[in-house]
């Protein structure tokens, strides 16, 4: 079955917050990370027939949600992964914030940037240290600096929270580069934190995601994996994440950190994340061709400005030599609601989010293409 990714659905009056933050004006917004796509079909349909019943209460995670779960892990990774190593949680994010909320109050977290910004609110959220390291970037590539990372470290140092696929600079990290940070987390006796949410969005062909407690397994015992079908599938409404801890003393703690302040995720999330995940269709796969098209294009206006990215529809931009005072006003004068990269870490940048049909997408890159020339 063909997909059609290119048709143009009106969001407008769904409370959509991409829009909202623009409605009533001409821009067109490439900025929070939800697509302009149709959700599937395999994934609407159990959601109707669940709405066909008038009542819709407390509801336990079904058993078969794991299971999907499991059986996606085996499917996509080879990962045999028990039940009970699994954490439902309601967002990959609420996840993150549980994980640092293990430290002690005086220990402290290393965060590679830039990154998807939640991560560098962990500090205000958590009162833990956050350390910043910044990525090392050559020839327009991203790359985790472990001598950097080295360099950071002391003794109060404990955690590394990392994003793979890595938001905003769409690196899909190799075995070696994963097999060099776990020798760096065990070398200095950290505990990682590894979020995969983009781990379906790999975009370069010759590439493939490696989920690091599979691919490195010595540090999988010192590892919590985050793991949401919501990204892919676009239902990040429907918030639904899973933590994978196999250390039972370390799911101890993370489940202790939790409280009654993270609720689980609600029945129509529970529905909506087993139908994607039990999803073997041809929806990925034309989903990323669709991606590797709009990246291509987008690449063709933004060029060597825009990172080289692997994974992930989020294109990262270098705006630094346009030297603008205001970084959010200049792009919404041309028409465009981007990210600033500011709160991701790095000034001078912008991200782009080109997970929309084409139309919009060729009307938003005229406006890059003008916004960027500066006229
Ligand atoms: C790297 C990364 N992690 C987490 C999230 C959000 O996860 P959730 O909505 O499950 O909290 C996003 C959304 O863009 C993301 O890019």
């Amino acid at each position: 079955m063909a997909y059609n990714f290119d048709a143009v659905i009106d969001r407008r009056n769904t409370n959509a917050t991409k829009l909202q933050k623009y409605a009533g004006a001409d821009i067109l917004p490439f900025w929070i990370a939800d697509m302009d796509f149709a959700v599937p079909e395999f994934i609407l349909a159990p959601l109707r027939e669940r709405l066909e019943h008038p009542i819709i209460g407390y509801t336990k995670k079904p058993d078969s949600l794991t299971l999907a779960f499991q059986n996606w892990l085996m499917h996509h990774y080879g990962w045999q992964v028990p039940e009970d190593w699994v954490v439902w949680l309601p967002g990959v994010v609420p996840g993150l914030n549980m994980a640092v909320n293990m430290l002690a109050p005086d220990q402290q977290l290393l965060v590679p940037t830039p990154i998807y910004y939640p991560f560098l609110d962990l500090q205000e959220n958590t009162k833990r240290e956050q350390l910043a390291v910044p990525l090392a970037l050559s020839d327009g590539k991203w790359s985790m600096d472990l001598s950097a990372m080295a360099d950071a470290v002391n003794p109060q140092t404990k955690m590394v929270c990392i994003a793979n696929p890595q938001n905003p600079t769409g690196r899909c990290y190799s075995l070696d580069e994963l097999g060099a940070l776990a020798d760096f987390i065990e070398r200095h006796n950290l505990l990682l934190v590894s979020d995969e949410i983009h781990c379906q969005l790999i975009l370069d062909e010759d590439k493939a995601h490696l989920p690091i407690a599979h691919a490195v397994p010595e540090i999988a015992q010192r590892t919590v994996s985050l793991f949401a079908a919501t990204k892919t599938y676009n239902i990040p409404g429907l918030g639904c994440a899973a933590a994978v801890v196999p250390d039972p003393h370390l799911r101890k703690r993370f489940l202790a950190t939790r409280g009654d302040l993270v609720p689980g995720p609600g029945p129509l999330n529970y529905i909506a994340s087993e139908a994607a995940f039990n999803d073997r269709s041809d929806w990925v796969p034309q989903l990323q061709a669709t991606l590797r098209r709009n990246r291509a294009l987008v690449e063709a206006v933004a060029g060597h400005r825009m990172s080289k990215m692997e994974a992930t529809y989020l294109a990262w931009i270098d705006i630094a030599d346009l030297q603008l005072n205001d970084v959010d006003g200049h792009f919404e004068s041309h028409g465009l609601g981007l990210s600033n990269g500011a709160p991701f870490g790095h000034e001078g940048y912008v991200r782009f989010n080109f997970a929309s049909p084409k139309p919009v997408l060729d009307e938003g890159l005229k406006r890059l293409r003008a916004s960027l020339q500066n006229d």
